[in-house]
Formats: structure tokens, C-alpha cells, sequence
């Protein structure tokens, strides 16, 4: 689909950018900032790459790269205020293995014929919890067949939300059994048990919200 006619699923907000923010933007933007698949290297991507869609402040993008220190680790994120605050985080940490995709992640994967993913992540997607804007929801079919390619065999694709109505349209979505198949949280290798929690985990949680969870594992 051509980049004009796509309804997105996120308005660009400018946000509070705090001072540190400001500087680690400032310092760290042009090594770590990308915009598509040919800002990438090949020899950047070790032998497991993953994506983080939508990292809000960083944590799990932050938390995957300390964990797998041999994992490539793409954030894909349009929020500038949540760009400075990973991009803190790599500075404090001196993290290497992550590059930030400052783009909407579905042009990035339809226009992407060289990268394939063990896992990916979509923790708190924008709800769009008004009818007239279901449509702008990240998750829909064509997500799902966007996933189809660029998910390698084996690979993990985790989606949490804290709307039902959400969580109820994904699991609405037919899945061909022969490519996915639904797993349980306790089958997944040990450092994504311990994930840490996000901003929007913690709101979700600190108002009582039920919190659903979609793990699924591509088995061809
Ligand atoms: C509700 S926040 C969740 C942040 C984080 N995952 C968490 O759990 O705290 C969703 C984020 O997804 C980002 N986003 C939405 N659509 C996107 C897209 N098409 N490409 C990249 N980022 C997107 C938004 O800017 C927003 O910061």
C-alpha cells in the first residue's frame, strides 16, 4: 500500500522531551536512528533479531538488550519523548545491540525484503477504543499476513493489551494452524518470563485493568 493512502495507527504527539532526553537525542540520534531497512547494515544483525513495536519509554527493548546481548534488537517507535528515553538508556548503559526505527513499523516490514524476525513484540498497542477508529488498530488481518512473511520459522510474536474489545477482535482473526500455533507464557524461554513491566503495564495495573496476552509461535 502506498505511504499516503495508509490510515496510521498513531498521531504524531511532541510530548514533554526532557533535558537529558534532549542531550541523548542530540548525541546519540544519528548512530542509532533509522528510518528504513536500507539504513541498516547487514553485519549489525547477529544470528537473532527481534522488534519491539511501539516501546513507548524503552524498558523491554532496553531490558531485551541487556538480556541477549547477542540478539539485534530493532525499537520501532514515532514519539520522539520515548525516543530520547531509550536513547538515555543506551547512553547510561552503553547498550549496542539496538537500533531505533523512528517510522511507521508497517512500511518498514512491507518494504523489507532483508530482514527477518525470531520475535516480536506488541505490548500496549493505541487502543483506538472509539468504533469509527478500529480501523486504525495496529493488529488487524493484513498485520497478521504482514507477520506470516517477515516472522522466521519458530519464531515468537507476543501482543498484550488491556482492552477487551481489542483482545476479543485479534482472537477474532482467523490463524492458519498450519503457520501459528497459540502457546502458553511458561513455554517461552526463561528471559521473556521475566519481562519487565512497562509504563503501560503498570497503568493498566495500578486502575485494575485485566491485562490479555496473545503468545503465538510460527511453526512454519
Ligand atoms: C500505548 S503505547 C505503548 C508503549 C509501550 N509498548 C508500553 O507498553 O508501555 C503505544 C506506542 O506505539 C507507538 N506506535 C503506534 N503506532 C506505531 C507505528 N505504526 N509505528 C511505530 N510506533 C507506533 C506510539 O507512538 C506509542 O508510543
Amino acid at each position: 500500500m502506498r505511504e499516503k493512502e495508509r490510515l496510521k495507527s498513531f498521531v504524531l504527539r511532541k510530548g514533554r522531551v526532557t533535558s537529558n532526553q534532549k542531550r541523548a537525542i542530540q548525541d546519540l540520534w544519528d548512530e542509532f536512528v533509522i528510518f528504513e531497512s536500507s539504513d541498516l547494515q547487514k553485519s549489525w544483525v547477529q544470528e537473532k533479531l527481534a522488534l519491539d513495536i511501539g516501546f513507548g519509554a524503552g524498558e523491554t527493548t532496553a531490558y531485551l538488550s541487556r538480556a541477549k546481548p547477542n540478539m539485534s534488537i530493532i525499537g520501532a517507535e514515532v514519539y520522539l519523548s520515548g525516543i530520547g528515553s531509550l536513547l538515555s538508556k543506551i547512553r547510561n548503559e552503553n547498550l549496542q545491540n539496538i537500533k531505533i526505527l523512528n517510522s511507521d513499523v508497517v512500511a518498514f516490514l512491507e518494504n523489507n525484503d532483508a530482514y527477518f524476525f525470531d520475535l516480536v513484540l506488541m505490548f500496549y498497542p493505541d487502543p483506538w477504543p472509539k468504533r469509527k477508529h478500529h480501523k486504525r488498530r495496529l493488529f488487524k488481518d493484513d498485520f497478521l499476513e504482514l507477520l506470516n512473511k517477515k516472522v522466521k520459522k519458530e519464531g515468537i510474536f507476543y501482543f498484550k493489551t488491556d482492552w477487551q474489545h481489542y483482545f476479543d477482535e485479534v482472537m477474532k482473526i482467523e490463524l492458519d494452524s498450519k503457520t501459528w500455533q497459540v502457546i502458553k507464557k511458561k513455554e517461552l524461554e526463561d528471559y521473556l518470563i521475566k519481562l519487565p513491566q512497562t509504563s503501560f503495564e503498570l497503568k493498566a495495573m495500578e486502575s485494575k485493568r485485566e491485562i490479555f496476552e496473545l503468545i503465538l509461535k510460527k511453526i512454519n
